[in-house]
């Protein structure tokens, strides 16, 4: 069975073609980076007036390089949210006319259960239980995976998201947008143990908090009266400790995050993990996580990076196992911003 994968949530516009929940014959994803670069962030409406114009070229290049026409798919799988609404939209009312004018089957599929998914397109999958810790700009959750539809969530932000953490600390620093590859980068030349910020390691629970490590930079940048943000100073000027500085916050995220799923792995017993989200692009946290598996004798699955970041083909291997159950949505179908799994 062939089905059409399409997300809109966010800046991507991503539309992929998946046989049978697993194999990817095409995934195709339009970045928006550039244009919202020189805001520091994403500016919602751009993004959904340039997901309107890629739409179309993107599912039609997607059909392209998987060789097929629109008559041989089974159906269309749509992220439906969590995400930007007008994003949102762009996707859902595509999908929608494609499925009414072909008359096949409509797919509703949440944003995080496509990323659980993102996790069965490669050669080695896990099999269930496992656990999957989501790390990206919007999310950073921690789930325990029993099988389709049976996912129970052990913990998650309860204010940044720790990519969201990594784009607030380089915009403070003005390192520019997206914050993840610059501040890796620079932190290569630090020593992560330079400045000792906070771990909300939060006992007793398996949720997250970044935003007081965001603000711990900000006051060690004041503090040591470090201008970078202004336009005259050049980043070049602080060099050494910039670099230290984005060594610091990484050593700080990345302990967090490996630290509460060595717990998770106690707690449930179960010795699969699989990393994904844009953050699992860190090289940094997936040895210091690939490190502690193997310490722990647990498994380790991290999918390579463009099943990490926000693509369509998770979506498409989500809806398979939708349409596998009969799970059918409705052409009233309507994206929600906020839709927890
Ligand atoms: O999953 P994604 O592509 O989009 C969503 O947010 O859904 O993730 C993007 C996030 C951004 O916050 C970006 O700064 C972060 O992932 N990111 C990284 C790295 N590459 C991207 N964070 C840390 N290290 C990286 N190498
Ligand atoms: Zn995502």
């Amino acid at each position: 069975m062939l089905i059409l994968g399409i997300d809109t949530s966010c800046d991507d516009t991503a539309a992929a073609v998946v046989e049978n929940g697993t194999r990817v014959l095409s995934n195709i994803v339009s970045n928006q980076t550039e244009i919202h670069k020189k805001y520091g962030g994403i500016v919602p409406e751009l993004a959904s007036r340039r997901h309107i114009e890629m739409i179309w070229p993107v599912i039609d290049e997607a059909l392209k390089a998987a060789g097929i026409k629109l008559y041989d798919l089974s159906g269309v799988a749509v992220c439906h949210g969590p995400g930007l609404i007008g994003s949102l939209l762009v996707g859902c009312s595509f999908a929608k006319a494609l499925c009414y004018s072909k008359g096949i089957p409509l797919l509703a599929v949440n944003h995080l259960e496509g990323h659980i998914f993102s996790a069965f397109l490669e050669e080695s999958k896990p099999s269930c239980p496992f656990l999957a810790l989501i790390v990206s700009g919007g999310h950073t959750c921690l789930y325990r995976v029993d099988g389709f539809g049976a996912y129970r969530e052990l913990g998650r932000t309860r204010d940044d998201a720790a990519g969201e953490a990594y784009d607030k600390v380089s915009k403070l620093l003005g390192l520019g947008y997206p914050g993840g590859p610059v501040i890796e980068n620079i932190a290569q030349g630090g020593n992560p143990k330079a400045i000792d910020f906070p771990r909300a390691y939060l006992p007793e629970s398996f949720d997250f908090s970044f935003s007081g490590l965001k603000t711990a930079v900000l006051n060690f940048v004041k503090r040591n009266e470090l201008s970078v943000t202004s336009k005259d100073a050049s980043p070049v000027t602080h060099h050494a400790l910039l670099n230290d500085i984005a060594a610091s916050f990484q050593a700080s995220v990345i302990d967090v995050l490996v630290r509460k799923t060595e717990w998770a792995i106690k707690k449930e017993r179960i010795k699969r993990v699989v990393l994904i989200g844009g953050v699992a692009a860190n090289r940094e946290l997936r040895k210091r996580m690939e490190d502690m598996g193997v310490e722990k004798e647990a498994k380790i699955f991290i999918p390579p990076i463009s099943f990490c970041t926000d693509n369509a083909a998770m979506i498409a291997s989500a809806g398979y196992y939708h349409l596998d159950a009969g799970d059918i949505a409705g052409l009233d179908l309507n994206p929600k911003a906020y839709m927890p799994l």
